[in-house]
């Protein structure tokens, strides 16, 4: 059987959205049921062997599915704290975050991929959304809300894929509405002007609290639809739409992922994916891991 347990610290993790229930191509090392303050993560931890390509070691990377093994979690259901927690106790300092999204302008098409650089919130504060509360108060920045150092490297992983289907979008901002209902047409326009790019469910919390948790954390969009802005232009986004776009697209958004642990495995790595260049803006986030 796999082992139930990891002893090493495990520096990356994957959180994969709909679609990406599981990484495929990976050695299973060990299959991890963690239990946190904050309760089970959305998943059991797959923890995957990736050999380096500098090196030919094998480097860790945990897995998470966000909605779970077979998708049984809405969007306002998703365990986001303790699956941040969790992560961060495994040693868990750089977070690849996969999201199927609607697309709020033309030029981005459905398939094209978008590494964002911003988010607006559109969650309705329903959602448990900090670990700063019942006495451990702290503020973290959230200018950028995804790192820097990290979604360069994102990029020039994509980059590398385009010629081989892959069309990538280097900025974009996100608004992250609550749902599990789809937007209004108003809303859907009104987004527009506010200048977003892309739209999903899933990027908040899962990013301020790896903010709080001082892991690096950067997003990949895949869109899938239009949403229903372009009215009589074009279909309104449906769950079909979504879960074909994703399926016919899969293969490229694994080899993107794929891609971007390639990079992170290389040596030359090492201090960005240990979290070295992050700023300790608190002190409670290293309380959170033993390793
Ligand atoms: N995820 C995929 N498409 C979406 C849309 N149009 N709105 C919100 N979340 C989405």
């Amino acid at each position: 059987g796999v082992p139930s347990t990891y002893d090493a610290p495990v520096h990356i993790a994957v959180i994969g959205g709909t679609g990406i229930q599981s990484l495929p191509g990976f050695t299973l090392a060990a299959t991890l049921d963690v239990d946190t303050p904050w309760g089970k993560p959305s998943s059991p931890i797959s923890i995957l062997h990736h050999p380096s390509p500098s090196t030919g070691k094998d480097v860790p990377v945990a897995f998470l599915s966000r909605h779970g093994l077979s998708h049984e979690l809405a969007p306002h259901e998703v365990k986001n704290q303790a699956n941040i927690a969790a992560l961060r106790h495994l040693g868990v300092r750089t977070i690849i975050a996969f999201s199927a999204v609607g697309s709020l302008q033309e030029e981005v098409r459905p398939r094209d991929f978008v590494v964002p650089d911003q988010v607006i919130d559109r969650t309705k504060g329903i959602r448990p959304f900090t670990y700063f509360e019942k006495g451990m108060v702290g503020h973290v920045g959230f200018g950028d809300p995804f790192d820097i150092k990290l979604a360069e490297l994102v990029r020039k992983c994509g980059h590398s894929l385009e010629g081989e289907g892959v069309t990538l979008h280097d900025k974009g901002t996100i608004i992250c509405m609550e749902g599990p209902q789809f937007s209004t047409r108003a809303e859907s326009n009104m987004y527009r002007s506010w200048g977003g790019t892309v739209i999903n469910m899933s990027a908040l919390p899962e990013a301020k609290l790896a903010r709080e948790a001082e892991i690096a954390y950067q997003m990949i969009c895949m869109a899938t639809d239009y949403d229903c802005w372009r009215g009589a232009e074009g279909e309104d986004v449906n769950v079909e739409m979504v879960m074909g776009h994703m399926k016919a697209n899969a293969d490229n958004a694994r080899r993107f992922v794929g891609a971007v642990l390639n990079e992170l495995s290389k040596d030359e790595h090492a201090e960005l994916v240990q979290g070295k260049h992050l700023v300790n803006q608190t002190k409670f986030a290293g309380s959170m891991t033993k390793k």
